[in-house]
Parts: structure tokens; sequence; C-alpha cells
């Protein structure tokens, strides 16, 4: 089990270092995606959530970015979440020990896209923090088709790549350089997103 997960983390890595970005698809079985679907849900019952904002002001813009969103805290994580967690965790040593980064922290939170919203084209860096290195986004979408939407459109220097948001899918880029847009789904969309950081 140990040599399965170096040997996808490796690829994922060896994308990253090579093109930028890189995906891993399986980074969550099916039964772990139910779990946290159920967690997702639980959280969203009890009015956790609340309507994303943008910049470090958080100010709400809805024709800029429409999902909702809940900030995941390792000390209120429940079993399945912990377990996320660490293989998150174990990730991050991973990339540490193979590209010297110095990731030192990370920030997740749940995010909930209602249908029809998206976020417009952007990059994941506030002004004054550069401490975000590595986005990355986990999907938790069940059955998730073509014809629902909500790709993921990576904006590179010579093309632009698109992902669809597949349940399990793990993708992970660099925050400063790679700008994205997320685009309009028939179906709520669902993920685990975060930053990888080189400051506390
Ligand atoms: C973000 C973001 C992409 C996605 O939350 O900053 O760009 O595919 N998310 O959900
Ligand atoms: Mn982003």
């Amino acid at each position: 089990m140990e040599e399965t997960w170096q040997v996808s983390f490796e690829s994922i890595i060896s994308q990253i270092v090579e093109r930028g970005y890189g995906i891993l698809d399986g980074f969550l079985s099916e039964d772990e995606i139910g779990k946290l679907n159920e967690s997702l849900v639980s959280h969203y019952q009890a009015h956790e959530f609340k309507q994303a904002g943008i910049s470090k002001d958080h100010e709400v813009m809805k024709n800029i970015r429409g999902d909702e969103i809940l900030w995941l805290e390792r000390g209120d994580a429940n079993e399945a979440e912990t377990k996320f967690l660490e293989r998150l965790e174990y990730f991050m040593s991973y990339v540490n020990y193979t590209c010297y980064l110095g990731l030192r922290s990370y920030e997740i939170h749940y995010a909930s896209y209602p249908v029809g919203t998206f976020y417009k084209r952007h990059l994941d860096k506030f002004r004054n923090d550069s401490g975000r290195k590595l986005s990355f986004i986990c999907y938790l979408n069940q059955g998730w088709q073509a014809v629902n939407g909500g790709e993921l459109v990576l904006y590179l220097p010579d093309k632009e790549e698109t992902v669809l948001p597949l349940g399990g899918r793990l993708i992970v880029f660099e925050s400063d350089k790679i700008e994205h847009e997320v685009l309009p789904a028939n179906r709520e969309r669902r993920s685990l997103t975060g930053w990888l950081r080189n400051i506390d």
C-alpha cells in the first residue's frame, strides 16, 4: 500500500515539476468520497457554510465567485476528515522530501458550488501574502459526467487545459503561476480545496 502511494505521488510531483500542475486520480476511494460527502452535507445542514469572498477582505462578489465554503480545522475534524488530512500531510512531506519547497503548513476548506455558479479566471495569490505555494483541489463528486460541466480551466502559456471535477481526483498546481477558472455546472459541485504554504 505504502509503495503504491509513493509511485502515484512521484508521478503527480514530476508532473508539477515539469509543467506546473499535476493530476492524480483515485486519491480518494469511493468509500472515502462517500464519507466526506456525508460530512459535507451534515456541516451544510448545520449552516456552517458561508458564501465565499475574494481577496483577504473576503468581499462577497457573486459575479466573480459563487461557491460556499467551510474552513476545515485539524482539531475539529471527524474520522473521515482526519484520514483525508493525514493523507494530505503525507503528500506534503513527500513533496518536501523530493522538491525542497519548504512547505510548512496548509489551509483547506470544503467548497460547494450551487447549480449555475462559477469562479472567474484568477490567480490563488494574495497581494500581501506570498505563503501559498501549491494549490490543491480534491473533488467529491460521485458519478460526475462531462454533460454536468463544472470544468476547471487552467490557462497555461501555450494552451488551455480543461479538467473535469471527477470524484477522488486530486489536482495540484503552482498557486502564483497558473491562472484558472471554474465553469458553471448543472449539478452541485463539491470539493476539498486548499493551499500548501511555506510560511505559517
Ligand atoms: C479556488 C479554485 C478550483 C476548483 O477555490 O480558488 O480555483 O476546481 N477552485 O474548484
Ligand atoms: Mn483558485
